[in-house]
């Protein structure tokens, strides 16, 4: 059985997708032993209370360096003996530490197909009003291993989505979680647990 922590900072809908796929049976072999939440008082907290799952708020600014918030996290995620690291939403940035103490063990949902609209910068509603903004016919969602170049870890599944005309930003973003975050994350994250991920170099195989 595979020990997960999730890492959020908002809604937590792409959480709940998870908690819903382990509830399911489409996510085998993986329990979530811990959320932790970059700010208090986001509603993916509640969703972690209300399944039961323990949780700790860990925030860039209850420190005065990046070490020492690394160090925090880092020493977390060991006391839990975690397996794999979900980044769910989650924006702050993880540094070299927590990296090298879970290499190939921390992976992201990315809202676009990745090497498009990705790096600094491209978080949340930026990624689909940079989309609109170029005019693409479609985009997607992402799933990589976090290494540390931003949003640069190796791509272990996409799934694209149309852009339709007179999409907002808003409009674009709940086509994306809905038609690939909540499928794409919990089908790698099962993936994962049933150690069917093959990592070579920066590529990905997947052991069908
Ligand atoms: C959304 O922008 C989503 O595209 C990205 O993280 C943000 C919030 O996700 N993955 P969540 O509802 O907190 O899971």
């Amino acid at each position: 059985m595979k020990r997960i922590a999730v890492l959020v900072s908002g809604g937590g809908t792409n959480l709940q997708a998870i908690i819903d796929a382990i509830q399911n049976g489409s996510i085998t072999n993986g329990k979530i032993v811990k959320v932790i939440a970059s700010k208090q008082g986001i509603f993916a907290l509640q969703r972690a209370k209300e399944n039961g799952i323990a949780a700790a708020v860990i925030s860039r600014k209850q420190f005065d360096s990046v070490e020492a918030y690394d160090r925090a996290m880092v020493e977390e995620l060991q006391k839990d003996r975690v397996d794999l690291i979900v980044l769910a939403g989650f924006l702050s940035i993880l540094g070299e530490q927590v990296i090298r103490a879970f290499p190939n063990r921390i992976i992201n949902i990315h809202p676009a197909l990745i090497p498009s609209f990705c790096g600094p910068g491209f978080y949340g509603l930026h990624v689909h009003k940079a989309a609109l903004e170029k005019g693409v016919k479609i985009t997607g969602a992402t799933v990589h291993f976090v290494n540390e170049i931003v949003d640069g870890g190796a791509i272990i599944l996409q799934k694209a989505v149309e852009v339709q005309e007179g999409d907002t930003s808003e409009i674009l973003q709940k086509r994306v979680m809905e038609q690939a975050e909540w499928h794409i994350l919990p089908q790698a994250i099962d993936l994962f647990c049933n150690d069917q991920i093959l990592i070579n170099e920066n590529q990905v195989s997947i052991k069908r």
